[in-house]
């Protein structure tokens, strides 16, 4: 498949990239479905190793990687996904209603930064349809989250109902649940950071999971675009609500170390000119909560040694999207493979002793 990717890469490069994303996740879903294709793809991606384990919020990961949120927005992609060797898939993000996003064209490439812009605008086909395809899933292996977030229209004040109507339908159906408040292509989501509001909202989380007969985990996703100071007051309402992961970071607005002339197109910028900004954002949080609330890092993981420094600066899952479109769907593996051989060679037992031990620097 691999071999497959980097011939048809120029290919698909030649296309719209939201077409080429449409007709990659496609192919996925056929193949998922086509008799004993499933079985050669795990023949071929089947690997795992127990250094690489994890465990959060009483979740076994057979790996740290997991497919960032956005890519499999229908959660019709998780067995194909979990197929390729990912730990885990954030389905979303999913609104309570259906929406069907900005104008296109809103998804860019920017292949000598090997980045992204996208102006999405949370495309969702809403809960209903969501919980349907995640009740089809036949993978119990792959530990899904679901990621939710409000309606455009909804209005910023309302914005709790919306997160808690998509809560109630999702929860139940999911591993665990994100919360995104860090988009940063729907008008004034990220005002959800400031205190009062960020407080409202997780006590209402927090009040609605304790009624689950099952408690869900329930993560924060916080942007790479705000102060010290921001993320500090998130980090202590967080903390304080009890929630069970912090996911840095969602896309950013900035553009540094960007070449592309595509750089002044709105919308969130990911992939690797993300990645500094991402492990900034993962140690401050690290260091913030002493390693006490896990931190999920994403952001500009293109290789094994992006993943392990992740993981030195404090994640204990890692997370990717933009590196999926460049190095095509080997990239699991690979990562896997090479992030095996870094913990061993360094001396770790397990991803967990490594996490953090470079926070401080
Ligand atoms: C995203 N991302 C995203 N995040 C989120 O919480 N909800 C979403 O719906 C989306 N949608 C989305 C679409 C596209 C096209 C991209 C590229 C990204 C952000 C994503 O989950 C991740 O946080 C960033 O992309 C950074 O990771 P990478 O891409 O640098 O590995």
């Amino acid at each position: 498949m691999d071999f497959l990717y980097q011939v048809t890469r120029p290919l698909l490069f030649r296309l719209d990239a939201e077409r080429a994303h449409d007709l990659v996740t496609a192919m996925l879903r056929t193949a998922g479905r086509t008799p004993l294709l499933p079985d050669l793809i795990r023949v071929l991606y089947a690997w795992e190793d127990p250094v690489l384990a994890v465990e959060w919020a009483g979740l076994r990961f057979a790996n740290p990687l997991g497919v960032a949120a956005g890519f499999d927005k229908r959660a019709d992609l998780v067995d194909a996904l979990a197929l390729l060797g990912f730990g885990h898939v954030e389905v979303g993000t999913v609104t309570p209603r259906p929406q069907p996003g900005n104008p296109r064209p809103r998804l860019f490439r920017l292949p000598e930064d090997m980045a992204l812009i996208n102006r999405l605008g949370f495309n969702s086909p809403g809960m209903v349809a969501v919980a349907q395809a995640l009740r089809a899933r036949r993978s119990r292996t792959v530990i899904v989250g679901v990621n939710i977030g409000k309606n455009r229209d909804t209005p910023l004040e309302r914005a709790v109902e919306d997160y808690a109507a998509t809560f109630v339908a999702l929860a139940p159906l999911a591993d665990y649940v994100a919360i995104n408040i860090s988009s940063p292509n729907t008008p004034g989501l990220r005002r959800l950071h400031e205190r009062d509001a960020l407080e409202e909202l997780l006590r209402e989380l927090m009040r609605l999971n304790r009624h689950l007969p099952h408690p869900r985990p329930i993560a924060l996703k916080v942007s790479p675009d705000e102060t010290p100071e921001q993320i500090e007051a998130v980090v202590r309402a967080g903390c304080e609500a009890g929630i069970a992961a912090f996911i840095a970071t969602n896309t950013t607005l900035a553009r540094e170390g960007v070449r592309n002339r595509l750089a002044g197109e709105t919308g969130g910028l990911s992939g690797r000119p993300l990645a500094h900004r991402a492990r900034q954002t993962i140690s401050a949080i690290y260091r913030l909560t002493r390693g006490s609330v896990p931190v999920i890092g994403v952001g500009g993981v293109m290789s094994a040694d992006d993943a392990y420094l992740h993981i030195c600066a404090g994640a204990r899952l890692v997370q990717l999207y933009t590196g999926m479109v460049y190095a095509g769907p080997g990239i699991a593996l690979d990562i896997k493979r090479g992030l095996a051989r870094r913990l061993r060679r360094d001396g770790f037992a397990s991803v967990t002793e490594a996490v953090g031990v470079h926070a401080g620097e």
